[in-house]
């Protein structure tokens, strides 16, 4: 099936979409990105989304073509014509086309594309009963992961790397410390405590994370915000990951070691689904 999606104010058959070669987001990965999940044919934190999104625009002096009502409804609409019940809706800005120089254009238009990716069984996914396992890798990323640009090279030799080594994902380690996983943040659970690292330029400010720590936080569940490491993890109880396309998802595996009883822990579950239904009843 063709997809409609959107690019530079319309909207158009995938098959018909294009950017230019001089875009600055295919030459130097000059552009940011937003990953927002939907559920029940509704967007799924979209505020949250927005307003990241923004920061990430105004720390690489970057404009944003659209308002944020714009935004949603382009967004609402891409869900309409696809008809996507459960999935996921990309959002790439990039600085836009100009000729070649790494210092930034002063008079480009910037380039506006998304699209959707049709995920059925995204919510009840035999992933999340299971648990993944995760290796661990050298975080070999730049120093500015609070800016969700669209330089994901790293990132994706991580997940090649876990691949090869027959698990489905892996944490990143620097200076000893778990930084986070190739595209979600990382935690573990001890002694009923939630530990994830603090905020900071090491890491992207998840949207999921600041959702799930906030629910924790009212279910009266103890959380620490700070960074733990490898050794930490496979003494740990549980470990689960967040991001908008896994929501909670339990960690049963480090570098070949059973965590915990092996199973997805009782934490992660709760949290999987107190998120659900707190985001689902809170969508638009
Ligand atoms: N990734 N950390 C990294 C490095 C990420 O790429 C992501 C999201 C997260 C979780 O952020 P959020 O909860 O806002 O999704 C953490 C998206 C899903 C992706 O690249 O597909």
């Amino acid at each position: 099936m063709t997809r409609t999606v959107y690019v530079n104010g319309e909207y158009l058959p995938e098959t018909e979409a294009t950017v230019s070669i001089f875009d600055r987001g295919f030459l130097f990965a000059d552009g940011v990105y937003e990953v927002t999940s939907v559920l029940d044919g509704k967007l799924v934190d979209f505020a949250g989304h927005a307003k990241r999104l923004e920061r990430s625009l105004g720390e690489l002096e970057m404009t944003n073509p659209t308002t944020e009502s714009e935004l949603l409804e382009i967004h609402r609409e891409l869900v309409a014509r696809n008809g996507i019940e459960e999935g996921l809706i990309y959002l790439q800005i990039t600085r836009g086309a100009a000729d070649r120089d790494f210092a930034y254009p002063e008079d480009a238009a910037p380039t506006i594309v998304l699209f959707t990716q049709a995920k059925p069984g995204l919510a009840d996914s035999p992933a999340a009963k299971a648990g993944i396992k995760v290796i661990t890798i050298e975080d070999q990323r730049w120093g500015r992961r609070d800016i969700k640009t669209v330089q994901l090279l790293y990132p994706s030799m991580g997940k090649m790397m876990a691949k090869k080594a027959g698990a489905d994902d892996a944490w990143m380690i620097e200076d000893g410390f778990v930084t986070e996983g190739t595209s979600n943040n990382a935690y573990i659970v001890k002694d009923g405590t939630i530990i994830t690292r603090h905020l900071g330029t090491e890491i992207l400010h998840g949207i999921t994370r600041a959702a799930v720590l906030r629910f924790a936080r009212e279910a009266q569940m103890k959380v620490e915000e700070r960074a733990f490491t490898a050794d930490e993890a496979r003494d740990a109880d549980e470990a689960f990951i967040t991001s908008a396309s896994s929501f909670v998802m339990p960690v049963v595996e480090i570098d070949g070691s059973a965590i915990g009883t092996g199973k997805p822990g009782p934490v992660a579950t709760r949290l999987r689904d107190i998120y659900l239904d707190e985001m689902r009843k809170a969508a638009v």
